[in-house]
């Protein structure tokens, strides 16, 4: 049976030249034809993000949205996950209970991170796919969130640079995360449960083939062979050319926008925003179908 949901296909606008697409004429409130979710899939692979407007939906809904595309990946640290539905990642400044939580609040310096490139999870052996972002409550300060093609960059790349990291893994580190924004240290069963581990830096995507930079600035403090300074300028190096505005998309958001971005061949960040004005974020992340593939 045909559903209003759907109808005609989906309505699909590019937002700027190089990544990012706008996708109307479906609603998250009711459960997507397989259909639907191929096209949707098609238009990720195309676009790399998706911004979905006016998809005013529960935590629940939410969640079966992400099941479409994959397992929902579950936070290992106790802190920033919802209580009341796990797959749930408050990237949001208020409590569960509706309070402003300050800058201080270990929470916050943990989110804060994200003020630096990167992209999800890269820390596990086998990194998110995905994140589907939603705003709940978004700013008006700023608080944009940012989206740069990482293989429009890595095309781009000079040969001077692209010579220095072909072939070589840098480590992803969760804890590195500590020591850059002076969050509390993960904990010893933390650490346990998510130890340092090396990544390609040009990884193959697997369902597109092609090629793309895969670094971290919350998250590398090495590159293999090289002193841990020398390691950390060039991944410094290497994201100042990341995010030029030519390979950036900035999304000023609306209220109950949700973006979908594709955690292996983008680079994502937030821009600041005042922190006495509530921002409430609700992401769902999608485990990834297997090891990084180096290119
Ligand atoms: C994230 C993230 C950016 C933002 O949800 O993974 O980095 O806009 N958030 O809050
Ligand atoms: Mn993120």
């Amino acid at each position: 049976m045909v559903t209003s949901n759907h109808k005609q296909g989906l309505k699909i606008r590019r937002l700027h030249p190089l990544i990012g697409a706008e996708v109307t004429n479906v609603d998250f409130n009711e459960p997507l034809q397989r259909s639907c979710v191929e096209e949707i899939h098609q238009a990720w692979m195309d676009y790399q993000i998706l911004v979905f407007p006016h998809q005013k939906i529960s935590d629940e809904q939410h969640v079966a949205v992400t099941r479409n595309f994959g397992t929902p990946e579950i936070f290992h640290q106790s802190i920033i996950k919802s209580k009341f539905k796990k797959e749930i990642f408050r990237v949001s400044n208020t409590d569960e209970d509706g309070n402003l939580m300050p800058q201080s609040d270990p929470i916050q310096q943990q989110l804060s991170s994200a003020k630096k490139w990167h992209t999800d999870s890269s820390y596990r052996p086998i990194p998110a796919m995905g994140s589907l972002l939603h705003g709940v409550e978004v700013s008006r300060t700023g608080g944009l969130t940012c989206f740069t093609n990482m293989y429009e960059v890595y095309d781009a790349l000079p040969e001077k640079l692209r010579k220095r990291i072909e072939g070589k893994k840098c480590r992803h580190d969760f804890e590195n995360l500590s020591r850059i924004t002076g969050a509390r240290k993960p904990t010893e069963d933390e650490r346990a449960a998510m130890p340092p581990i090396w990544q390609p830096m040009v990884r193959v995507h697997p369902k597109t083939k092609r090629k793309s930079l895969y670094i971290s600035l919350i998250y590398n403090d090495k590159i293999e062979g090289m002193e841990e300074t020398e390691s950390v300028e060039l991944i410094t190096e290497l994201a100042v050319f990341a995010g030029q505005e030519k390979f950036v998309y900035k999304h000023k958001w609306e209220t109950d926008d949700i973006l979908m971005w594709d955690n292996r061949c983008t680079m994502h960040i937030v821009t600041p925003h005042d922190p006495n004005e509530r921002r409430v974020m609700h992401r769902t992340t999608i485990v990834g179908e297997g090891p990084v593939l180096a290119a």
